[in-house]
């Protein structure tokens, strides 16, 4: 059976149906502190703590896992810098706890969430995955701490790791029974849907000066039932008894702030107020991935290239989430 830590949050839950639909028996472990007890619709479900090393035995001891994907962690930027305790403890400490037990278990195969911000300001773009490692965030510390932690762990235990570096994650599963129900939402595409359902009152950019063609910030977003696909492809090149990699997954396109913004003008065809204020501290021009390695060793085919077709899907999640402001 696989576990997923975190599989009540927006990823997890999406990789949770994707396992499920190609076969495999999945157990959900999530203590619901930003997560939902209505996403985890597939699977057996333990409400658990990761600081809860005793119930995280007995979880391991129950249920004959011979996997782990670890999506949990706390995951807002700010946050991290107002509060690093917080998020060193969560998403570290936590982290050491759940390798602790699974090597008490002989669990030795893990996928793990890790994110662009562990490379901090680009050098080259499109990023790379030897590109530099220079986060400029606690939230990206944490992050960089658990991959090098891993490496360490493979050579002194052979525990093995595909590291996931997700660049932005968006849209929903096309059914439109799960999608993204952050509490805080902070990312841009329901945000900005929140703009165009009233929700809000405006949808702020944030720097018009930037060194792109429109003056906005460009980023990669990457569909969540592709970097969902991802998962069940990591774990099988882990079952096929390869080394321990890392991989960027990012869809390679990069979409600026405005592009965003008409794109959820023209597929919800709702008007909205847009206000243009000045640039936030730490957010670089361009952040683009290349995830050509994940496309040649783990023969990946991400399906949602477009940024129209990205934000429909989060759309149609979006007015079910919110059905009251429609
Ligand atoms: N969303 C993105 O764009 C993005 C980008 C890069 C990396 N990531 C990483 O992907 C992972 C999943 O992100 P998400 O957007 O699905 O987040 P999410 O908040 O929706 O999911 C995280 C889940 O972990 C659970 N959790 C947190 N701490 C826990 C603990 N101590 N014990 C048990 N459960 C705990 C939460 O309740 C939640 O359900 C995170 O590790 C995040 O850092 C996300």
């Amino acid at each position: 059976m696989i576990l997923i830590v975190g599989g009540a949050g927006y990823i997890g839950s999406h990789t949770n149906k994707a396992l499920t639909e190609s076969g495999y028996e999945t157990i959900v472990l999530d203590n619901l502190s930003y997560g939902h007890k209505e996403a985890v619709k597939w699977g057996k479900f333990e409400q658990c703590d990761l600081k809860d090393i005793d119930a995280l035995d007995k979880v391991f001891t129950k249920y004959d896992i011979t996997a782990v994907m670890h999506f949990s962690s706390f995951i807002e930027v700010g946050e991290s810098v107002e509060n690093p305790e917080k998020y060193y403890t969560n998403n570290v400490v936590n982290t050491m706890n759940l390798l602790k037990v699974m090597l008490k278990h002989n669990v030795k195969k893990f996928i793990f969430s890790s994110t662009c911000a562990t490379y901090g300001v680009p050098q080259k773009i499109p990023l790379v995955e030897d590109h530099p490692q220079n986060p400029i965030n606690p939230y990206g510390r944490t992050k960089l701490m658990v991959e090098q932690i891993l490496k360490d762990y493979d050579k002194a235990y052979g525990l093995k790791s595909v590291i996931l570096r997700y660049f932005n994650a968006s849209g929903a599963d096309k059914s439109g029974e799960i999608g993204e129900a952050h509490n805080p939402e902070s990312h841009l595409i329901p945000l900005i849907l929140d703009a165009a359902i009233g929700k809000r009152e405006d949808i702020k950019i944030f720097g018009t000066d930037y060194e792109t063609e429109d003056g906005t910030c460009i980023r990669d977003y990457i569909h969540v039932t592709d970097l969902a696909d991802a998962h069940i492809l990591a774990l099988k090149y882990l079952d096929e008894g390869n080394d321990s990699n890392e991989f960027n997954l990012g869809n390679g396109k990069g979409f600026s702030v405005r592009e965003v913004i008409e794109s959820v003008k023209k597929v919800t065809g709702r008007d909205f107020k847009v206000v243009e204020t000045s640039r936030r501290p730490g957010d670089p021009a361009i952040l683009i991935g290349s995830s050509q390695k994940a496309k040649e060793i783990l023969k990946w085919d991400p399906q949602y290239v477009e940024i129209d077709k990205i934000v429909d899907s989060a759309w149609n999640w979006h007015k079910k989430l919110n059905k009251e402001y429609l």
